[in-house]
């Protein structure tokens, strides 16, 4: 770590610097502030094949800054936060970092199979490694043998003490409240990584970064996979967080409430913009620079169009033509001056297609039970869903939400009962993490797979008002950001002519006007929609009838009830 100021020269300590008589004030200031700098990023260039991502990037992140990273879909923050992390190489410019960095991608696949879930956790602070080591230890201790016996003794005595020192059997406990806390019970913690599902897994990467103290968190998108309940306890824990942050999240409730500082990635102009402020005076700040661009283009062009006049005028007469001269080139100073008009981001143009016909009860589920293990997830849920009826499945977290939404879409078994598929059922199903997706094949290609009967032009034309254009369709779906993900996966859904929705989370990671247009599909598609969501919004747009309540199976007609719960549980 640099201890000194930049304007000494010396990174040495305090007294050196004292020595060589600087100004101690402004000294200790630039000191201070080079203390709690925790990522200087200088002249940054990001690039993807021939795509430029971002150029002259330059900022830096201090000690209780709490940074929005925002823009829309695929402009570029993951891969800016994978160069951060040191996950991906820019092509131009330097990252400096200083303390440990908490990282939560956006889809983690880290963490070694075979080892327990609460062991990941407490790893991020060598506990989990320490108390294997304590337990062997204990063994030993109970050896007949004198030497074992001894030298087990003292490595209890070392180890404990540094179990201790970490923050000993207290962290551990803190540990589990923090995973209690994301919704992961006490069964989960002890399970293997390699047995959970990419939900868990993403809580538990959560979990150990918010245990870790780590000085920097940069957080991708952190309330996917979280219930309402868990996101309000996150979003306090990010608001007492006395480190650096950098977060990534389509829920603006978390964004609004916790950053004091906001970075916003154009990526029509391949720059980030940068405003020191919370969210709200953010977008005010942002309409305001909006208005004055507008009003500055205005005046310029009114002048200059004077001045061009004039200079037509005078230009005809022998004794002007200087005059004329220096006023055409006012006029075009002035116009060379302005800043390009900026260009508004392209929308994706989500509708659901006229259903394929299908009987009144195209859906029918009887006695489903699901268990994991000695988990009991629900037992004997039955739910008819009727042609175009809009259900809602609420539940807290790990109340088989998703589990019964995959049953019902035929890739999972249940441990008992069946579903009975009316006549013409066809069903779209929309999985929370993209697992319909199919990684390594190419974008036209899931689209192809979707819908084997449309014509390849067709299929274009469908990904284009899904905002696939030219090499976007050649690109596999494993590199596709969060949001295009969703956008591939609801236009697989489209083409799909599909009668039953089974939605899940299905604005999660999009870019607020995206989302917008995926809740006006919600709003007028005609077949059946069932949905899993904590997006009220969403949930207002479908407008349901019915709901489903997890793990009892109960089912109600929607009353207000209902919309408080998912507002404020
Ligand atoms: N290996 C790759 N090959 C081609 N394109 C890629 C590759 N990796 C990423 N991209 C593209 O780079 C762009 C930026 O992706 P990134 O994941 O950083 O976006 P993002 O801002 O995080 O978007 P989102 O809000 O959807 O998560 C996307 O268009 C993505 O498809
Ligand atoms: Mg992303």
């Amino acid at each position: 770590m640099r201890l000194c100021c930049s304007r000494c020269d010396l990174s040495d300590n305090l007294s050196v610097c004292l020595i060589v008589g600087l100004n101690l004030v402004p000294h200790l200031l630039n000191l201070v502030q080079s203390w709690s700098q925790m990522i200087t990023v200088r002249e940054l260039e990001i690039t993807i094949g021939a795509r430029v991502l971002m150029t002259g990037v330059n900022f830096q992140v201090s000690k209780g800054d709490k940074v929005g990273l925002v823009g829309r879909n695929g402009a570029g923050k993951t891969t800016l936060t994978r160069v951060i992390a040191g996950d991906f190489q820019q092509s131009a410019g330097t990252v400096e970092s200083v303390g440990q960095i908490g990282y939560l991608p956006q889809d983690p696949r880290t963490g070694d199979p075979n080892e327990t879930a609460k062991d990941r956790i407490l790893n991020a602070r060598g506990l989990g490694t320490l108390l294997h080591k304590l337990e062997a230890a204990r063994d030993d201790m109970g050896s007949v043998d004198e030497k074992v016996y001894e030298s087990a003794m003292n490595r209890y005595a070392k180890l404990e003490a540094q179990f201790e020192a970490n923050g000993g059997y207290a962290a551990e406990a803190e540990a589990a409240a923090i995973a209690g806390n994301l919704g992961l019970k006490p069964n989960v913690l002890n399970q293997n990584l390699g047995t959970l599902s990419g939900g868990q897994r993403r809580r538990i990467e959560l979990a150990r970064i918010l245990f870790s103290n780590a000085e920097t968190m940069i957080l991708d998108e952190p309330t996917n996979h979280l219930d309402a309940d868990s996101i309000v306890w996150l979003r306090d824990f990010l608001k007492n967080y006395a480190g650096a942050l950098i977060v990534i999240s389509h829920d603006l409730d978390i964004v609004e409430e916790t950053v004091n500082r906001v970075f916003y990635l154009d990526a029509n102009r391949a720059v980030i913009d940068i405003y020191n402020m919370g969210w709200k005076s953010y977008l005010k700040q942002r309409e305001t620079d909006e208005e004055r661009r507008k009003r500055e283009r205005a005046t310029a062009e009114r002048k200059a169009s004077i001045l061009q006049t004039q200079a037509a005028r005078f230009g005809a007469k022998a004794s002007k033509a200087a005059a004329a001269h220096q006023m055409a080139r006012r006029a075009e100073k002035l116009l060379s001056g302005l800043e390009e008009i900026r260009e508004q981001d392209k929308v994706a143009n989500i509708r659901f297609p006229e259903p394929q016909p299908c009987g009144k009860t195209p859906l029918f589920a009887h006695n489903l039970s699901k268990n994991y293990g000695s988990l009991e997830v629900f037992t004997a849920v039955d739910l008819a869903v009727d042609r175009g009826s809009k259900v809602v499945i609420i539940g807290l977290n790990g109340a088989g939400k998703t589990t019964l939404l995959r049953i019902l879409a035929g890739v999972e078994l249940p441990d008992t009962g069946q579903i009975d598929p009316g006549h013409g059922l066809k069903i779209g199903y929309y999985a929370q993490e993209h697992e319909t997706l199919d990684v390594a094949k190419t974008v036209l290609q899931n689209m192809q797979d979707a819908a084997p009967e449309l014509v390849e032009t067709e299929a274009r034309k469908v990904l284009g008002s899904f905002l696939f254009t030219g090499d976007d369709v050649n690109k596999p779906a494993g590199v596709l950001s969060g949001g295009e993900k969703t956008r591939l996966a609801l236009a697989s859904l489209v083409v799909s002519r599909a009668n039953v929705l089974l939605l899940d989370e299905p604005t999660n990671n999009l870019d607020p006007a995206s989302r917008e247009e995926i809740l006006k599909a919600l709003a007028t598609f005609t077949g059946a929609i069932v949905l899993v969501s904590h997006d009220v919004g969403a949930v207002d747009a479908l407008n349901p009838e019915r709901v489903l309540v997890m793990p009892d199976g109960q089912e109600d007609l929607w009353n207000d009830g209902y919309r408080d719960l998912i507002v404020l549980s």
